[in-house]
């Protein structure tokens, strides 16, 4: 797995120990590694980049779950040219190794956020409108990821809908996270305008579940193909999940609005891996925000930490490498 001390990737380490596999992450750790520090001594962590490992690490992988990425639109826009290094060129290095290294199986951690601003209900097959430097970077490797499929070497792309819950590398930048977080603080949930965005959303321990399904699915199934990873039932409009939010923590409805209206808006029709590989996520939005609220009520998540912000975090790394090299010391550090 590569970004496996990641949000995802941390809870993801976790799914596949319980279900006896043996887990390799490869993760340059920009946020440290607590969210691994308790499964440490049980997955083997290789702390290096996507875009220079040595493949010879790879010798013994049967799949690869290629997670490492700059994560959202916003740390996406620090740096384009980082961003396409890392989540385009990075994935398609780690498609073109896995191949040639006799892995049998990829699975590419997308986005339903390539879809952009779109109408109606989106398929697979539907038009891509990726609005940001993030979205685009995803697109760009689908487009050469896939092509890699053959007999011997199965190539999945999954597009996940935004994730929630709680994980050992905490994200409140992530929309209902984020609501619960304000709520928790000051009793009144962020609401981006103008509220009436569509988006869908995904678990983490669902969609960590998805990939579990693609590893453990006949390659035939899953061989050169796009699933969207999430269910129709949790595609929502911004102001009714505020209001689902406030329901799940037993509080009264309170809220501020925040940003310029949001450009991007799609619903996502999730028939396509139901129907194929029978995935059906178990959490509910009200059952994983009251998870996220309880952890921080109860001292388990850090509303401080400045981690947890993820674009803050990249920028502050951006201003260590600037340091560097205005001291003229050697080092990368994004
Ligand atoms: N969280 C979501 O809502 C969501 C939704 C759709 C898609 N995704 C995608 O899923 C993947 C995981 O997302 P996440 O939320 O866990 O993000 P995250 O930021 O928590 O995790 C990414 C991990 O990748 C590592 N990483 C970054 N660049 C690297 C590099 N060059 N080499 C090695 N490791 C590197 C980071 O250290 C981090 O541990 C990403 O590809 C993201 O774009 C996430």
């Amino acid at each position: 797995m590569t970004g496996g001390a990641g949000y995802i990737g941390s809870v993801m380490s976790r799914i596949l120990l319980e279900k006896g596999y043996n887990v390799t992450c490869l993760d340059r750790l920009f946020f440290g590694t607590d969210s691994i520090k308790d499964i440490a001594d049980r997955i083997n962590l290789v702390r290096d980049d996507v875009r220079w490992f040595k493949p010879e690490i790879l010798k013994g992988i049967d799949a690869i779950f290629d997670l490492a990425a700059l994560s959202n639109d916003p740390s996406g826009e620090l740096d384009p040219q980082k961003t396409l290094e890392i989540n385009y060129k990075g994935r398609v290095r780690v498609a073109n190794l896995a191949k040639k290294y006799g892995i049998k199986k990829y699975v590419l951690a997308s986005t339903c956020s390539v879809y952009g601003f779109q109408e109606g209900i989106i398929t697979e097959e539907s038009e891509l409108n990726p609005l940001t430097t993030y979205a685009k970077a995803n697109m760009m490797a689908k487009k050469e990821v896939l092509p890699l499929a053959d007999k011997s070497f199965s190539a999945t792309v999954l597009r996940q809908a935004t994730v929630y819950g709680f994980s050992y590398r905490m994200r409140f930048d992530l929309a209902i996270n984020g609501m619960v977080l304000g709520f928790y603080r000051n009793g009144k949930i962020p609401i981006m305008r103008d509220g009436k965005q569509w988006r869908p959303f995904i678990n983490v321990k669902d969609t960590s579940n998805a990939f579990v399904k693609v590893l453990e699915a006949e390659p035939e199934l899953v061989n050169g193909q796009v699933f969207n990873v999430g269910s129709d039932e949790q595609n929502v409009q911004i102001f009714d999940l505020a209001k689902l939010v406030a329901e799940s923590c037993n509080l009264p409805f309170n809220y501020e609005w925040y940003g310029d209206p949001d450009t991007r808006s799609y619903r996502v029709s999730f028939s396509k891996i139901k129907d194929t590989l029978n995935f059906k996520p178990q959490t509910t939005i009200r059952k994983g925000a009251k998870n996220v609220f309880d952890a921080l009520k109860e001292g388990r998540l850090n509303p401080d930490d400045p981690r947890t912000i993820t674009v803050k975090w990249y920028k502050h790394l951006l201003g260590m490498q600037q340091f560097l090299k205005d001291t003229e010391i050697n080092g990368v550090i994004l």
